[in-house]
């Protein structure tokens, strides 16, 4: 008996202890069994509860009156079935003649707790089903990417949603992006991830990174072209545009419609190409993307214009030459001069990390999810590289896995041998220089040029 007790005392111990320290094996080892059981259990009562029960119809009140029998109770959607997951449970039920997806959605925050769950999001999969992702802890607090994801080419596993899904960056749907938020909140990060992840796939990447490559500069064996000041990044732009100009030119050469080509052989973008004539796809990074659109001469006004409208070109045409473009800045608005609101149309993907006010959000989301506004506005401070993504379906709260910048380093020097010569490009291959060990200040020769520039 009292071994019985020890090891029960025992289980509680490492069940409280998993719960605090590692919420994810807590879920794992106890969790979702025990959250099976109470959703199981309290489904019909939680449902009636929240109001998201039906009254009996007709045909059942008149059935129980002539049978004598009590009136019939108010009924609950059906389960269709109910799956745990990683992180959570996703619960599926089939609404009853008179329900509305609507309903589940207004109510997830009484779910939530009625469940006993950390958090709740209902969204409609077809027609009168509705699907109910519970999440059993808080997964942004210590993001764990699932060992296997559904990426492949063009479509990187980026982030982790609150509801416990991978957030996947996918070029070839969503082609070109934005993502503002403000110092700190996280962005250069986001960026990182991405450039690790599709370092190890046949891509070229190029990069404008106007922090004198302080960002970008460590990864460039994975990079095709870098550029590091306004200057270079026009030259860049224009060897794009160039380029995109070539692939059309190829694309319409190999077009040849005739009636005999079925309408699927006919190319329309590099994709459709056959493999040994196919371009390879460029992604480009923009890092504090504001700093091509500022001047103080009338010089550096010309190369603002000529680079805004490289990039207008570029997001406008660039998707089907395989050219995608993913901007990165604190604010991007129309402050930032003529042309700007006009790329900022043809960034489809839209995530803001941490902002400071409402403009800056407005920015990213006012033209396609005002809800997600507030959302952006509310991140906390200490959560840097929580976001919101959001499209004109809806939004949701992602971070992105920590990656430091030497893991990025060490995978981009893992696959250097995957970079792409880019012809258009060659001008601008990052030189790479063996690494010198950097000279403390206090050295004898670092102290006698400071003295003798005295
Ligand atoms: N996903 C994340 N998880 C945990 N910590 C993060 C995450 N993203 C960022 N951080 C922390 O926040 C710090 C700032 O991140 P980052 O450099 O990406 O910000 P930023 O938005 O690019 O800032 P700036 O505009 O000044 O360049 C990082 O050094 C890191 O400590
Ligand atoms: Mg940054």
């Amino acid at each position: 008996m009292t071994t019985v007790l020890v090891v029960a005392l025992l289980v509680v111990a490492a069940a409280l202890i998993l719960r605090w320290r590692r919420p994810a094996w807590y879920w794992l080892a106890f969790g979702v069994a025990l959250a099976v059981l109470r959703v199981s259990v309290r489904y019909a009562s939680v449902m009636d509860a929240c109001g998201l029960t039906v009254p009996p119809s007709r045909f059942r009140l008149t059935l129980a009156r002539m049978a004598g029998r009590p009136a019939p109770e108010s009924r609950a959607p059906r389960v269709l079935r109910i799956r745990p997951t990683r992180t959570g449970l996703v619960l599926r039920v089939k609404l009853r003649p008179g329900q509305d997806a609507f309903d589940f959605a207004a109510s997830c925050d009484r779910l939530r707790h009625s469940f006993g769950m950390y958090a709740v999001t209902a969204r409609e999969v077809k027609s009168g089903v509705v699907e109910l992702r519970m999440t059993g802890y808080d997964v942004l607090k210590r993001v764990q990417m699932p060992a296997k994801t559904e990426a492949g080419p063009l479509r990187v596993a980026v982030a982790l949603r609150d509801d416990g899904a991978v957030l996947y960056r996918d070029y070839r749907t969503v082609p070109h992006a934005l993502n503002i938020g403000a110092t700190q909140s996280g962005k250069s990060v986001y960026q990182r991830r991405l450039v690790a992840e599709l370092a190890r796939q046949p891509v070229a990447l190029a990069g404008i990174d106007c922090k004198q490559g302080m960002e970008l500069g460590p990864l460039a064996r994975r990079f095709s072209a870098l550029a590091e000041d306004p200057d270079s990044a026009a030259e860049l732009l224009d060897a794009l545009a160039e380029r995109m100009a070539g692939i059309y030119r190829l694309i319409r050469r190999e077009q040849q419609i005739s009636v005999d080509i079925p309408d699927a052989d006919i190319a329309a973008d590099i994709f459709d190409l056959p493999e040994h004539l196919r371009p390879v796809p460029i992604v480009l990074l923009i890092d504090e993307v504001a700093e091509l659109a500022l001047f103080t001469t009338k010089e550096e006004e010309k190369r603002r214009d000529r680079i805004i409208t490289a990039l207008v070109r570029l997001a406008q045409l660039g998707r089907a030459a395989g050219i995608y473009v993913e901007v990165c800045g604190q604010r991007f608005g129309s402050e930032l001069g003529k042309g700007i609101t006009m790329l900022r149309a043809q960034l489809t993907g839209r995530t803001a990390h941490r902002v400071n006010d409402e403009t800056s959000a407005n920015m990213a989301f006012g033209d396609i999810a005002p809800d997600a506004v507030l959302a952006a506005i509310q991140i906390p401070r200490e959560m840097p590289g929580v976001a919101v993504v959001a499209d004109s379906i809806g939004w949701a709260r992602t971070r992105t896995p920590f990656t430091t910048l030497r893991q990025a380093v060490n995978v981009c020097n893992r696959h250097a041998h995957l970079t792409p010569d880019v012809p258009e490009l060659a001008p601008f291959r990052p030189v790479l220089t063996p690494a010198v060990p950097p000279k403390p200040l206090h050295a004898p020769d670092a102290v006698a040029v400071e003295s003798a520039t005295a």
